[in-house]
């Protein structure tokens, strides 16, 4: 398998470079399609990414390093080391993509939504690390340089359209050198069945400093489609006063068969599936992780 070339490392990072800003002069100019917006025809979109963006983290507060271990040791079997340019496609509040950027690799975070990729930017703010992020649409962004690794943590389960899930593997495929790599996760269908019959309804409730959110998500499935049926709903109270917004949306599960077809039609090996991110991260009952190389031709 093809390594990284550290000698080819700046050089590399110049191009990287050159590929955002034209892709930036590229929205800016509308010459590129930009972003593919809105939730799809009978969905709303979704709070969690844009008025509740700033609730984010406080509801998803799995520990991420465990993971970014995990992430770590795969780059680094791949001959991937700090340095290296790695793209975090829908990178959200940007957990991951800081934390790689952290431990020295040149991270690349691009996400749809503005509101969560402000976030994101305060976070590499406070934490004083260079990161380079894009509002973009996963499906028609393009680069004009290639990455060593594409991080896509948490994103695949939002394509429902048969063409979007098509469309994501060639475009993993177009971003990463040939023998680079992709790390993601799925829920995957029949672990997602068997979890949302045992309890299809989560609640949190999380202590503000001037008051309190509460979060309730309830789940059905439906079994024909594999799409979850999602209803959200966000409670703050401050000061004696409530307010409450839900909003429904759908998720499409995959399949272990339907992934390794996507993978092999967009020139990729398989080179791991995984119950989580490593031994130390928290099991997850419905997910894979994957890792697979992009052929070199
Ligand atoms: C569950 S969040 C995961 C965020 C981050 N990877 C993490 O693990 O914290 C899914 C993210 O994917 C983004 N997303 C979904 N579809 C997208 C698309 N087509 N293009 C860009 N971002 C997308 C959402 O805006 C959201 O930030």
């Amino acid at each position: 398998m093809p390594r990284f070339c550290p000698d080819h490392g700046q050089l590399f990072r110049n191009r990287i470079k050159e590929g955002l800003s034209t892709i930036r002069k590229e929205y800016l100019d509308g010459t590129n399609r930009g972003c593919k917006n809105g939730p799809g025809p009978g969905m709303s979109e979704r709070p969690y990414y844009h008025d509740f963006a700033w609730a984010y983290d406080l509801l998803q507060t799995d520990p991420i390093a465990p993971r970014v271990d995990f992430i770590e040791g795969v780059l680094r079997a791949q001959g991937i080391h700090a340095d290296s340019a790695i793209l975090d496609g829908g990178c959200g509040t940007g957990r991951y993509t800081i934390e790689l950027a952290r431990r020295g690799y040149h991270v690349y975070g691009v996400d749809r939504s503005k509101e969560l990729l402000a976030v994101a930017k305060d976070r590499a703010l406070h934490t004083a690390v260079h990161v380079e992020f894009l509002v973009a649409d996963l499906l028609v962004v393009a680069f004009t340089r290639q990455f060593e690794a594409v991080l896509c943590r948490g994103v695949l389960n939002d394509l429902v359209e048969e063409s979007d899930r098509a469309a994501v593997f060639r475009q993993f495929a177009a971003w990463l050198r040939p023998g680079g790599i992709v790390i993601f996760d799925v829920r995957e269908w029949p672990r997602t069945v068997v979890r949302y019959k045992k309890n299809s309804v989560h609640r949190r409730t999380v202590e503000l400093p001037d008051g309190r959110l509460k979060f309730q998500s309830e789940t059905t499935l439906d079994l024909e489609s594999r799409r979850m049926r999602i209803r959200e709903r966000f409670t703050v109270s401050r000061n004696n006063r409530e307010t409450s917004k839900a909003n429904d949306f759908v998720m499409q599960c995959w399949t272990l068969e339907e992934i390794r077809e996507r993978l092999v039609t967009a020139g990729f090996d398989e080179m791991g599936v995984y119950p989580s991110y490593g031994e130390d991260d928290r099991a997850w009952s419905d997910r894979l992780v994957l890792v697979a190389c992009r052929q070199s031709v």
